[in-house]
Formats: structure tokens, C-alpha cells, sequence
């Protein structure tokens, strides 16, 4: 398998620190620190569907097939408006596909999850040209009342054409099931036979203990994935990480190795984009001609779940 297009979409509006210092009690220099947060875009005006569709088409072009020529649309995300349909269901005819699709949901690890499902699915022989969508709106499931989660997230979708190749090497997925450590709670409907109303529940994190997992899981999921393809960390060109915090970033690179020049982030513009940060990444760094052929990559993100997960490229076009 290997990535032939790209394609990422921002929502317009473009949200400061210093903007939120305006109703949150929070500053630029707590949420910098802390995070390497600077600004964050924020869906207001367009919806989620419109920008999943922006990055769907843009990546279909870049790719020089025609979207009839797309045999599988798989889409990660986390939560939308809609339960179901699924989002792929509500974006395909917009994208202008016929083909069939499914959704999956795999936290901000769905990126990776994705492409390594689209893997088997080519060496299985159901589709040749997979689309693979990321399109996330985690600033709809925090309480803006509160500073702990709100001022993390940003609002984003990244998609790539994948097709037949031999670039993608090794993938390592891992799940510790722990529900508290990171959650939202949407609200259900209540029938008759039930005493209380099953209200929703903006999202619940426990920080400190997700940060220290996040940082020991993912540099176990890269250590393991080098170790059992014979190679060391200097071997590699990029570490396409996560944007969850620049700090964990940080914390991988110190266990696992590197200048910091080969962890690139977008985080200091974007935020935590969930599921689609890699993507939007990989879009920016090959636009701006930073992805070379021959380049060996590492992918890795890890989210609620816990789950984490690690691929490793030897990149064609
Ligand atoms: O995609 C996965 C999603 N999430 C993550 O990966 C998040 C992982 N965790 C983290 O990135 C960090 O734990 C945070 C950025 C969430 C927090 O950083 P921290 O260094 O662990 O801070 P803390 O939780 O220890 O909070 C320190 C202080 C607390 O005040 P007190 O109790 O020391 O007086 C918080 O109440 O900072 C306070 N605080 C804030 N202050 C200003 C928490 N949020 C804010 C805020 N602005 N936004």
C-alpha cells in the first residue's frame, strides 16, 4: 500500500489563546507551557460535513484518479451530529463517490487503525483505491464552561488516497481498556422501564494519568515496531506523531531518540484535531515538499481507550 494523495480542511474561523482568556479563567502562558498550544480553528459558520468533504476531494484530486475510480471510502471519527448514519453515509454523494464505506471509531488512534484496515483490505483483494477520511469536531463534546479540556482541541479533517504499493511496512496496534481516563457520554433516549434520564456528559479526562500513558505506550509501540524491522532511531526521517500536547511529544522523543527537528508538529496552530492531526500533518509536509521518496516515517497516536498504534513507511508516490 501507499499514500498517492492528500488532502486537509480547516474551519475558517482561527481561535487565539488570548481569545479564550476572555471567558475561561486561562492565559496564553498557561496553555503554551502546558501544551505548545497557540491557536486552534473552530468549526462556526461551515459544519463538520463541509470541511470532511473539502479534504476528501482535495486528496482525490491530488491523488489523478477520477471518484469513480475510489473503491472504498473508510472514515474515522469520534462523534458527529449524527449517530447514525454513519459519517461516510452523509459525506459520499457530496464527495461524489458510488463506492461503499464504513466508519470507524478509534479515538485519535483512527488514523493509523485505518490504514492498516485498508492494507488488509487491498491484500485481501476488496478494493484497490481506498479513500481514507479523518474529519473531527472534539470542540463539540467539551463544556466551554470549563478550561480543563476546552482549551485543547481544534476542529479539523485529513484524508489520503491510498493505493496498491509496497511502502507501508509494519503496523502495532494496542488497547488497555480503561474508560475513565478519557470519555463523553452522549444523551439516550429513556423508555418507560427506566427510573432516571440518561443524560449526556461532556468529555472527562484524567490528564496527568493520559499523559504518562500516552508517552510510555507510544514510545513502547515505535521501540517494539524499529526493534522487529531491524532498525534504530536514526534510521528514520520523520516522526509523524499525535498533536495532542508538543510536552508528550516531547516525552516519546526523550525514550525513543532524535533531534527534535524529526518530530514535526502543527499543534502550535491547530490544537488536538483527534484523528485527524497525522493526516492534516502529512498533507502540510507534503505540500511543502518535506516527504521525500525513500524516506523511512514513523506514524503513532494513541487516544481514549486507552489505544494506541504505530505504523512504519518507506515512503513511494
Ligand atoms: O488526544 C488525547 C487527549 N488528551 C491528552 O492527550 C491530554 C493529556 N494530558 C495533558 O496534556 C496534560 O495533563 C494537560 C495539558 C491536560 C494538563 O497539564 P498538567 O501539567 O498535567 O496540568 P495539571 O492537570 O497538573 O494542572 C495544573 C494546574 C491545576 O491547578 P492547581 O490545582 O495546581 O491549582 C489546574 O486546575 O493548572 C490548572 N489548569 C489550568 N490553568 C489555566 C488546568 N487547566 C487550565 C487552563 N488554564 N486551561
Amino acid at each position: 500500500m501507499k499514500i498517492i494523495g492528500t488532502g486537509s480542511a480547516l474551519p475558517a474561523l482561527r481561535v487565539t489563546n488570548d481569545d479564550l482568556a476572555k471567558f475561561l479563567d486561562t492565559s496564553d502562558e498557561w496553555i503554551t507551557t502546558r501544551t505548545g498550544i497557540q491557536a486552534r480553528h473552530l468549526l462556526s459558520t461551515e459544519d463538520l460535513y463541509d470541511i470532511a468533504v473539502d479534504a476528501s476531494v482535495k486528496a482525490i484530486k491530488a491523488s489523478g484518479l477520477r471518484p469513480d475510480q475510489i473503491d472504498f471510502l473508510l472514515v474515522s471519527n469520534v462523534a458527529n451530529l449524527h449517530v447514525t448514519p454513519g459519517l461516510s453515509a452523509i459525506v459520499q454523494k457530496r464527495i461524489g463517490l458510488t463506492c461503499a464505506g464504513l466508519d470507524i471509531n478509534v479515538a485519535c488512534a483512527g488514523f493509523v487503525n485505518a490504514l492498516m484496515l485498508a492494507d488488509g483490505m487491498m491484500k485481501a483483494g476488496h478494493a484497490k483505491n481506498i479513500l481514507i477520511l479523518c474529519a473531527e469536531e472534539p470542540t463539540k463534546y467539551c463544556d466551554w464552561k470549563e478550561r480543563d479540556c476546552s482549551v485543547l482541541f481544534g476542529d479539523g479533517a485529513g484524508a489520503v488516497v491510498v493505493t496498491e504499493g509496497t511502502a507501508f511496512k509494519d503496523v502495532k496496534l494496542t488497547m488497555i481498556s480503561d474508560r475513565d481516563v478519557l470519555y463523553y457520554e452522549r444523551g439516550m433516549e429513556t423508555t418507560p422501564f427506566e427510573k432516571e434520564y440518561i443524560k449526556g456528559q461532556p468529555l472527562v479526562m484524567k490528564g496527568k494519568e493520559l499523559f504518562r500513558t500516552a508517552v510510555s505506550e507510544s514510545a513502547k509501540d515505535i521501540n517494539a515496531l524499529l526493534k522487529r524491522n531491524g532498525l534504530q532511531h536514526g534510521d528514520i526521517d520523520w516522526f509523524m506523531l499525535h498533536q495532542a500536547n508538543k510536552r508528550i511529544i516531547d516525552g516519546i522523543r526523550h525514550i525513543v531518540g532524535g533531534p527534535d527537528e524529526k518530530y514535526p508538529t502543527v499543534i502550535q496552530k491547530y490544537g488536538n484535531t483527534s484523528s485527524a492531526s497525522i493526516p492534516i500533518m502529512l498533507d502540510e509536509m507534503i505540500a511543502d515538499g518535506k516527504v521525500k521518496a525513500g524516506q523511512k516515517i514513523v506514524m503513532s497516536a494513541f487516544g481514549a481507550g486507552f489505544v494506541s498504534a504505530a505504523c512504519l513507511w518507506e515512503w513511494e508516490f
